[in-house]
């Protein structure tokens, strides 16, 4: 029980200081005031671990080089084994001053939110520490690293195409769990669904990370209006972003670009490139739904056998309809998942093997 482990923790902190005004006590999740309204219903099966640093610097070697497996805006992220053996990966929080409020109140979501969740295309919070004003975020260890890094040749594995369909259905089993109220009865929207947040495990099996951003969306309150815009360039929903209206299918559209990762095999953002062909949307968009040219926009590094053009069209017609500008001509996330299934059975029979079965939706 995460909350039970929260609250006894936060007693032995509450016996150190008595300051509830200072920022850096930590208080018990009931009053960190993410969402007052949500439910304290727990849908994990086994409760996320309260680390010191001392045990986090024991299970990093102290932050040995060749644990680092990368840098993200929160910080760096190194590979630990705990006592038990366990192999995790521990992000650790290293924020400017400035930002350290903003850095805090996301640890807080991401503790909050992730440990309600149990779901295997999303990643596992093992544990957290919050000792002092260190703060890490203990996850279960993803051998494959991230998605991103697969694409653009930087992970060693080429992926052919049933291996991207099946990450793009992992991905969207995910995102259609959060949506959905079975999580936490209530749909949560992701905000920062991209391709370095779809981690990758020994079967290249995907699992989405980093809920930092993530919002409870309470039924009847499906538009959530916000001045300051958060997520990342090139996966930003257009509504979102002109008109500060979040829904869920903000997530939606951001899906929509991973699909064109995964097709094109192009970054969402590439700025080595001239200005015009900067954005992965707006530079293959208009090009989705003809065939002749959906040919020159496929990735090469994608085998040739391993893929239908029939399957190739399916999947494109999807992306383009996750990035519409109309947030409400976008697909739901679970009909997004039963098109995939559709276009993964359309590509395995046209290849000459039907191997695939109709699973159940989450
Ligand atoms: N559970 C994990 N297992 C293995 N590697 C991980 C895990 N979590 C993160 N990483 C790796 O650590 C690196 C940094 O991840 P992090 O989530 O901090 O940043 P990011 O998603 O790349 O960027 P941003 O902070 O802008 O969202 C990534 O390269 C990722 O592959
Ligand atoms: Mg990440």
């Amino acid at each position: 029980m995460p909350f039970g482990l929260v609250s006894a923790w936060n007693k032995r902190r509450r016996s150190k200081s008595h300051d509830h005004s200072d920022p850096w006590v930590y208080k018990p999740a009931e009053h960190w005031q993410i969402e007052e309204q949500t439910p304290r219903a727990t849908k994990r099966h086994h409760g996320s671990s309260v680390f010191t640093l001392r045990e986090m610097e024991v299970a990093t070697g102290s932050f040995r080089e060749e644990n680092f497996l990368g840098k993200g805006g929160f910080g760096r992220v190194y590979r630990g084994t705990l006592p038990s053996g366990e192999v995790v990966a521990i992000k650790k929080m290293e924020l400017a001053p400035f930002k350290e409020a903003e850095g805090e109140l996301e640890f807080r979501v991401e503790v909050d939110i992730l440990s309600r969740l149990d779901h295997p295309n999303l990643v596992t919070l093992v544990g957290y520490c919050a000792d002092g004003k260190d703060r890490f975020l203990v996850y279960e260890y993803m051998k494959n690293g991230n998605l991103q890094d697969h694409l653009n040749g930087i992970g060693e594995a080429k992926m052919d195409w049933p291996k991207r369909l099946r990450v793009a259905i992992g991905a969207a089993k995910g995102l259609a769990y959060l949506h959905s109220s079975t999580a936490i009865g209530m749909p949560i929207v992701h905000r920062d669904f991209k391709s370095t947040n779809i981690l990758l495990d020994t079967n290249f099996e995907a699992k989405i990370s980093d809920f930092g951003l993530a919002k409870f969306m309470p039924e009847g309150q499906e538009i959530y209006v916000t001045a300051r815009v958060l997520g990342t360039f090139g996966y930003f929903d257009p509504e979102y972003t002109s008109t500060g209206k979040l829904t869920l299918q903000s997530d939606v559209y951001a899906f929509g670009v991973v699909l064109l990762e995964l097709l094109t095999g192009r970054r969402a953002v590439d700025l080595n490139l001239g200005p015009n062909d900067q954005n992965l949307v707006l530079q293959v968009r208009h090009i989705l739904n003809d065939r002749k040219k959906l040919r020159k926009v496929i990735d090469p590094e994608l085998s040739r056998s391993s893929y239908t053009m029939e399957s190739i069209a399916m999947f494109a017609n999807l992306a383009s309809r996750c990035v519409r500008v109309e947030s409400s001509e976008r697909p739901s996330m679970e009909e997004c998942v039963k098109e995939l299934q559709l276009i993964i059975y359309t590509n395995s029979k046209g290849l000459g093997g039907v191997t695939y079965t109709f699973r159940k939706l989450y």
